[in-house]
């Protein structure tokens, strides 16, 4: 079973950018373990970054035949996509909404998510600790979906 991990424009830059929000690890490092969180419990990763909305759109539309979850940080579009929330809702893969900066913490544009509604759930404010508790929880519903 496949999980997607989908990171929005400037995660790229994870390590220089801004690290007392963002911290100092780069998304190379996050990928890293990551994949090995999901490989340990039996699932294969795709992690993804773009900087462009059309591609993020593309990857979840293709999602639909061969993955089991999403986890997203949509980053900036967050805040701004319609089109990746209908993406989202179109191909109806459970995903999870997670940000390393806690964005209600933030300024007052950041407060509004396109997606929050409609994601299974949302972890936010942990650093790169927001991706492994995302895993976690993917880890579960996938293994016991009825308890969780
Ligand atoms: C972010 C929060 C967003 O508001 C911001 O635009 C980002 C990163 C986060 O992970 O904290 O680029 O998604």
């Amino acid at each position: 079973m496949k999980v997607l991990v989908i990171n929005g424009p400037n995660l790229n830059l994870l390590g220089t950018r801004e690290p007392e929000i963002y911290g100092s690890s780069t998304l190379s490092d996050i990928q890293q373990n990551v994949e090995g969180l999901l490989s340990q419990a039996g699932f294969s990763c795709d992690f993804f970054q773009s900087n462009a909305e059309h591609e993020i759109v593309e990857k979840i539309q293709a999602a639909i035949s061969n993955t089991a979850f999403i986890i997203i940080n949509p980053a900036a579009f967050t805040h701004t996509s319609v089109a990746i929330r209908d993406a989202l809702a179109a191909v109806a893969v459970p995903f999870i909404e997670i940000h390393l900066s806690n964005p209600h913490a933030r300024e007052s544009f950041r407060r509004h998510s396109y997606l929050s509604d409609i994601a299974e759930g949302v972890i936010a404010g942990f650093g790169e600790n927001s991706y492994y508790l995302a895993c976690e929880a993917v880890i579960k519903r996938l293994q016991h979906p009825k308890k969780c």
